[in-house]
């Protein structure tokens, strides 16, 4: 009973909202560099400029068909926060102690592409780039803790999204591959997991996901595709350098986790249908091939994915060895939309969960069901690389943070993916807490909305001392690990 022996507890972050240096080491911007905070308080925009000089701002992260000309450009006046977000990269020794202090297993990061290759194209990597990498990876080991690297978190080197959109071009595949093949070679004795594709299934997001500045379904397939044929490319590399390596994908689970909102067949088909369309990414990863239904559903849209000769062969040959996934929130449909739901993200509103301040529904059942499906559906191991709560925290006159309502969100769904384990057999690997130290919003930009056991002294307008400061939650999470995840009191 319980969890493995070897469960991989730990913590979660992305180079672009955690890290910080962003123009230090010789880093090239990438498309997340031009994200502001927006223009309105906190939805999260892009910057271009025309070329007549005059420069625009999106009041989202989709950037939805970029006028002819335009090109994405960082603004000296702009307001990004997350080019220094909460500088890790000067506090990397600090913070793998905070990590290790907890217990920490694994610790979940992501490599900047834009650290190694700064424009995504140049023939041979940035050397120091590659270096801060070897140091962070050093220093985890010193603690014990066994890192666990996204290749892609919503990164692309912004010269590949000005020069040809970014993944919309197949040219993208082998400036990601060379950059695969660059961390594998590099740090093969110092990293085992790998995960390709964060979220795979979040493209139809667009410029975040994939630097893409269209909102035309074919193109964002296609783009798809790309990563799909990248993420095979790079397990098979991957195993070839190093067959100890275990390589996995990325998905955004709560996507997958769709209640009908009554049981009136129409919502039940409905439900299954917009589930089928974030399996899919999983089908194809983990199966190796386009899954039929998808295929049917081309069809009727009229989309055509160009495969190149190979690329069947491709994707059979580089099936993953797990399952990452991220897990949040379960969303509910209806074939008539609830009164105040919002069709574009949250769905209708669940009147049987509490939500949080950013309506994300807190559904802890939900979550052993997800874990239930994803293992009946592939029966490959699962890693549960995001869960967390976005929340406003208060530092109380003493400077201690009192986050009973983390602790609680933290407990109810380590139940529930306990009960996962031991009533229905799932596979779980790990669980990587995501934010553990705070960190920048990719939603929203934001710093108010906080994840962490550890506070980070920064504001929405970047004003702080970075000190960081253990929360209530912290020694709990401790203990969690310290008991392999029997002691949830
Ligand atoms: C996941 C992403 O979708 O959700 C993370 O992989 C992100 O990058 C997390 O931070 C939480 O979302 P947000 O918008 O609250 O930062």
């Amino acid at each position: 009973m319980g969890f493995r022996k070897d469960f991989l507890w730990g913590g979660a972050t992305a180079a672009n909202q955690y890290e910080g240096g962003w123009n230090e080491g010789g880093r090239g911007p990438a498309n997340t560099d031009v994200m502001t905070r927006g223009s309105k308080d906190r939805a999260r925009g892009v910057t271009y400029i025309l070329p007549d000089g005059s420069h625009h701002q999106t009041e989202s992260i989709t950037v939805k068909n970029l006028p002819e000309g335009a090109r994405f450009a960082v603004l000296e006046d702009g307001d990004y926060p997350n080019h220094k977000a909460v500088d890790f990269y000067h506090h990397y020794k600090e913070d793998i102690a905070l990590m290790g202090e907890m217990g920490f297993k694994t610790y979940r990061m992501s490599i900047s592409w834009a650290r190694i290759y700064p424009t995504g194209m140049e023939e041979t990597p940035n050397e120091e780039g590659l270096g801060f990498y070897d140091a962070v990876f050093d220093e985890l080991h010193k603690y014990g803790i066994e890192p666990m690297v996204t290749l892609h978190h919503f990164e692309v080197p912004l010269g590949l999204c000005n020069a040809w959109g970014g993944w919309a071009d197949r040219r993208t595949v082998d400036c990601f591959v060379r950059f695969c093949r660059t961390v594998f070679e590099r740090y093969k004795n110092k990293v085992t997991y790998w995960l390709t594709f964060n979220e795979i299934n979040n493209i139809p997001i667009g410029f975040l996901s994939s630097g893409i500045s269209t909102d035309d379904p074919a193109v964002i397939m296609q783009a798809a595709h790309h990563q799909f044929v990248a993420s095979a490319m790079a397990v098979r590399i991957g195993h070839e350098i190093d067959p100890t390596f275990k390589i996995g994908c990325m998905l955004a689970a709560s996507r997958t986790s769709i209640y009908p909102a009554t049981c009136r067949p129409e919502d039940v088909q409905q439900a299954w249908e917009k589930a089928g369309q974030h399996y899919f990414f999983t089908d194809v990863q983990c199966r190796g091939y386009y899954p039929s239904y998808q295929l049917k559903y081309f069809e009727r849209k009229g989309i055509h994915i160009h495969m190149e000769e190979g690329d069947e062969q491709i994707l059979r040959d580089g099936t993953v060895d797990f399952i990452g996934m991220s897990y949040y929130r379960t969303m509910i449909t209806e074939t008539v939309p609830a009164e105040g739901s919002d069709p574009l993200l949250l769905g209708a509103i669940n009147p049987y969960l509490k939500a949080t301040e950013w309506g994300i529904a807190i559904d802890p059942l939900g979550f052993r069901i997800t874990l239930h499906n994803m293992y009946d559906r592939y029966q490959l191991p699962i890693m549960i690389v995001e869960n967390g709560i976005g929340a406003a925290d208060t530092v109380e006159v003493d400077g201690r943070i009192h986050d009973d309502y983390r602790i609680d969100f933290f407990r109810d769904h380590i139940q529930a993916m306990k009960d996962a384990v031991e009533l229905d057999g799932v596979d779980v690997m790990g669980y990587t807490a995501w934010g553990p130290i705070d960190l920048i919003s990719a939603g929203t930009g934001e710093m108010r909305k906080r994840y962490g056991f550890v506070y980070v002294d920064m504001d929405d307008q970047g004003n702080g001392t970075l000190k960081r400061s253990k929360k209530d939650s912290f020694k709990w999470y401790q203990k969690v690990i310290a008991s392999n995840g029997e002691d949830l009191g």
